[in-house]
């Protein structure tokens, strides 16, 4: 970020281009020894963390006084001469010419830098974010949604906001929140997916990014009650066109973080030869039938029609070195708007693009049912009220069209990138199912 009138002082992060000035720096200790009288400050920003030595000696009273009462998270202000500085892992160090504490804390910072147990950092989690594993892990997640944005800007998406509220399931009655909506019942939108056909049929090419929520009353290491999903949804475009756009998508992504976050990622000791091949080569695509005899040969004892497992996942997730693709799904597993397959009705044509490295599904596709008989009576096999639907009917009673569209979890996506034993770690307040505080 270039320094701007707004913010007349320096990032840590952008120290290096400073070696010889003298620069103010705004933030936080993070860190600090003392040898009687020389101080080392760990200051940190959020763009980075620097050295700052301070030598009484050679420092204004104020100033010493004040980096003498620094404690862990004080804010402060510190001004220094940048030196570059070979062994330091941001490459400088500063000398310190004034310090000043902004804020003292009352008591002892709760987070040390030793260990602590999960759920104390998870109830912590308003300050356990100023740590460095969360710091990198939520960069990383910035540059995943920018570059999302990104990705479909250059390809002429509109991005088309979906509501919340709905009146409607979408994707299965189970796991919807319930809120009341002045009398009647609303549900929080479980994916935006049905709106952005009706901006499909509209603008052509459509997605939208936004907060999703399943009441999912399963404890697992990838499951959220709220979680970020970015969904396209493409007019005219078949299940084949749909997946090749996903695959470009992934490895987009995939590449800005390659660019971009090759500190956080060695932060997080993340093998980054997994994410260069998933830029590189061509994602697998395999169908359900095969899949099926894959588990079958790895000792599972799954039997065709039935959905895959977490363990199921895990296993073929494991047989594979860059995402790749499950298609045909039977009909009867997957949702009422995906489009069976004219050859063999008894599978869809849908697509889940499963992460390698035992990291199972971060999205879910499909061709879209566009036919408007068979789509009243697919709702029916479902118990959705058509009248519900009334909307929804309408794109297949004007001028519909065939259309494709996927949806990824941005936070499966985020735990496969950063290989994160659990998904709580990828969001800055995760909703679990034991869990909605802070
Ligand atoms: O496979 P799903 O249910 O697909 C849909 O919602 C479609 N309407 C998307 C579309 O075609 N527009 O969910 C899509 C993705 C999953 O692949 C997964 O990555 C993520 O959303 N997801 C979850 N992530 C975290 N916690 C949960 N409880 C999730 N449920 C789904
Ligand atoms: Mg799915």
């Amino acid at each position: 970020m270039p320094e701007t009138a707004t913010q007349n002082w320096t990032k840590i992060s952008h120290l290096k281009e400073h070696i010889g000035d003298e620069v103010t720096l705004k933030g936080w200790l993070y860190n600090k020894r003392s040898k009687g009288k020389i101080a080392f400050l760990q200051v940190r920003d959020g763009s980075g963390l620097v050295q700052a030595v301070a030598v009484k000696s050679e420092l204004p009273e104020a100033s010493w006084e004040a980096a003498e009462s620094l404690t862990q998270e004080s804010s402060c202000i510190v001004k220094g001469l940048v030196r570059a500085d070979e062994r330091a892992p941001s490459g400088v160090e500063l000398t310190v010419t004034s310090v000043e504490a902004v804020d003292i804390p009352k008591e002892e910072y709760p987070i040390s830098l030793k260990e602590h147990g999960t759920d104390f950092l998870m109830s912590h989690r308003h300050l356990w974010i100023r740590s460095r594993r969360p710091q990198a892990i939520l960069k990383i997640r910035s540059t995943i949604e920018a570059a999302m944005h990104e990705f479909f800007e250059k390809r002429e998406f509109l991005r088309f906001d979906t509501p919340i509220l709905t009146p409607a399931a979408a994707e299965g009655t189970t796991t919807l929140f319930e809120t009341d909506y002045f009398g009647d019942s609303a549900y929080l939108a479980q994916t935006g997916q049905l709106y952005l056909e009706a901006g499909a049929m509209a603008f052509g090419n459509v997605y939208c990014f936004g907060p999703t929520f399943r009441a999912e009353k399963s404890k697992t290491r990838r499951h959220l009650m709220e979680f970020w999903m970015v969904e396209a949804e493409m007019a005219y475009y078949d299940l084949w066109q749909s997946i090749q756009l996903q695959e470009d998508f992934v490895k987009h992504v995939v590449s800005r973080v390659l660019e971009k976050n090759r500190e956080d990622l060695a932060v997080l000791e993340r093998d980054i030869s997994v994410l260069e091949k998933t830029v590189a080569e061509g994602f697998p695509r395999i169908t359900y039938d095969e899949a099926v005899e894959r588990l079958r040969a790895a000792g599972s004892d799954i039997q065709w029609g039935e959905d895959f497992g977490g363990d199921d996942e895990d296993i073929l997730a494991n047989q594979f070195e860059t995402p790749f693709f499950v298609t045909h799904y039977p009909t009867e597993i997957k949702a009422f708007y995906m489009q069976p397959d004219p050859n063999r009705p008894e599978v869809v044509l849908c697509a889940d693009m499963l992460a390698p490295e035992g990291y199972g599904e971060i999205i879910g596709g499909s061709q879209r049912i566009e036919d408007y008989d068979l789509f009243v009576e697919r709702m029916k096999q479902h118990d959705l009220a058509p009248e519900a639907y009334d909307w929804y009917l309408d794109l297949r009673k004007f001028g519909s069209v065939p259309h494709s569209g996927f949806g990824l979890g941005i936070e499966r996506a985020i735990r496969w990138i950063c290989k994160l034993d659990h998904i709580r770690e990828t969001i800055p307040f995760p909703r679990l199912l034991t869990r909605i505080y802070p």
